[in-house]
């Protein structure tokens, strides 16, 4: 079983009744029993995490760099100011794949920026719950290159890319 975190940031709790025309009308709980299948499918063992504090998605995200063999990881708004997100993204060597579910990118001016993207193995924004979906079988797809012993994704990740322009 490839053991995978689906991490959920602020107010993500409320899915379901939060902004809905937004975020649409599934709960986190909902969401994660209509996932159970796919993970069945594809040999993962998912673990569902929801916090709304900062440190807390930390704490959790540097845990998982000792069992996970990749993250699902929805910021939340943090995605647009964590500095401290992004930094513990990059500590470890767990991929990890950003999921929105409304489009970022064509949202309100703040919300067009994410400081996660940049140490992120993937970004799916604007698909709704799917987005879920696709970042579970990207992690897996990631997983499964990396191998068992974990090792080479045979490509820079994008923070250990020098910067350039
Ligand atoms: C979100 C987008 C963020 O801007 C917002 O603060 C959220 C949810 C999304 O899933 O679309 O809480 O990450």
């Amino acid at each position: 079983m490839i053991p995978i975190l689906m991490l959920n940031g602020p107010n993500l709790n409320l899915l379901g009744a939060r902004e809905p025309g937004i975020y649409g009308i599934e709960t986190l709980e909902q969401i994660a029993a209509r996932l159970s299948p796919v993970a069945r499918e594809l040999g993962v063992e998912l673990h569902w995490e929801q916090r709304n504090g900062e440190g807390e998605l930390i704490d959790l995200l540097h845990g998982a760099a000792h069992w996970a063999s990749g993250v699902v990881f929805n910021p939340g708004a943090y995605s647009h100011y964590s500095y401290a997100i992004a930094d513990a993204i990059a500590a470890i060597s767990t991929p990890v794949i950003e999921v929105h579910l409304s489009n970022i990118y064509a949202r309100e001016h703040y919300r067009r920026r994410s400081v996660i993207s940049p140490v992120a193995s993937g970004v799916i924004s604007g698909v709704g719950a799917l987005g879920y979906e696709l970042g579970l079988r990207a992690a897996v797809e990631l997983a499964l290159r990396a191998g068992p012993k974990g090792g080479s994704l045979g490509a820079l990740r994008p923070h250990e890319q020098t910067e350039k322009g």
